[in-house]
């Protein structure tokens, strides 16, 4: 599988040097950078939002992931892309006009995904498929980087794929990535792997480098 796409979760990494640590898993070969804004109100903690991205946005040329875990995130939209988000995931759980959410964020000239808490069916993608560039398939409750990967997600992302049907959209499996748990995902149909702990652990750019490559290496000969 070589063009599965690694996204770094910058929750994992040192936020007293956040552009350093992006330049770090840039160099390390990431594919993506992926940001966790969290509200303290959809979930049960605050990282950050539009400010400090923009303020990171010169620290690598690749694409920005906002996976925005935040209630009305619809108000902000045009902030995150003007920020410098490229891709920007909204929860379903939280979106009363998903259909709408997803055209604004293309119109807004980003991929659109939407994400799904462990506990949400997919049921709620049938019926904007077409407006999809991304499904981030959330494998812990979101909150916290460190947490165990729930299986029962397998089932899940190989549902979506086949409702996919031949889309170019991606899959994104988020929480608890391991070499150890990325290969059942990527074999049920994932084409992006978030990982934080796996990533940032070490804390210097040749482990990332590693860690990247571990991860890389466990889904190549599926
Ligand atoms: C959880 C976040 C994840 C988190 C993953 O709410 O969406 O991106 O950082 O962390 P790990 O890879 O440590 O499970
Ligand atoms: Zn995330």
């Amino acid at each position: 599988m070589a063009d599965v796409k690694i996204a770094p979760s910058v929750l994992a990494s040192d936020f007293g040097k956040l552009a350093d640590e992006i330049r770090a898993v840039d160099q390390a070969g990431c594919d993506w950078i992926h940001l966790d804004v969290m509200d303290g109100h959809f979930v049960p903690n605050l990282t950050f939002g539009p400010p400090i991205i923009q303020s990171v946005r010169e620290a690598s040329a690749k694409p920005f992931d906002a996976h925005l875990m935040v209630s009305n995130p619809d108000r902000l939209l045009e902030t995150y892309q003007k920020a410098g988000a490229d891709i920007i995931t909204v929860h379903a759980e939280v979106c009363d006009h998903l259909d709408r959410t997803l055209a604004q964020i293309r119109e807004l000239g980003c991929r659109a995904g939407v994400s799904l808490n462990p506990h949400t069916s997919e049921d709620c993608l049938r019926y904007v498929l077409d407006r999809l560039d991304l499904v981030l398939v959330m494998s812990v409750n979101p909150g916290f980087g460190g947490q165990s990967f729930i299986p029962t997600v397998i089932e899940k992302i190989a549902r979506i794929r086949d409702m996919l049907g031949g889309r170019d959209v991606d899959i994104e499996v988020d929480g608890g990535i391991t070499p150890d748990t990325a290969p059942a995902v990527v074999k049920a149909g994932a084409t992006a792997l978030v990982a934080g702990s796996a990533v940032f652990k070490g804390g210097i750019v040749d482990s990332y480098r590693q860690n990247i490559q571990a991860i890389r290496d466990s889904v190549k000969d599926l």
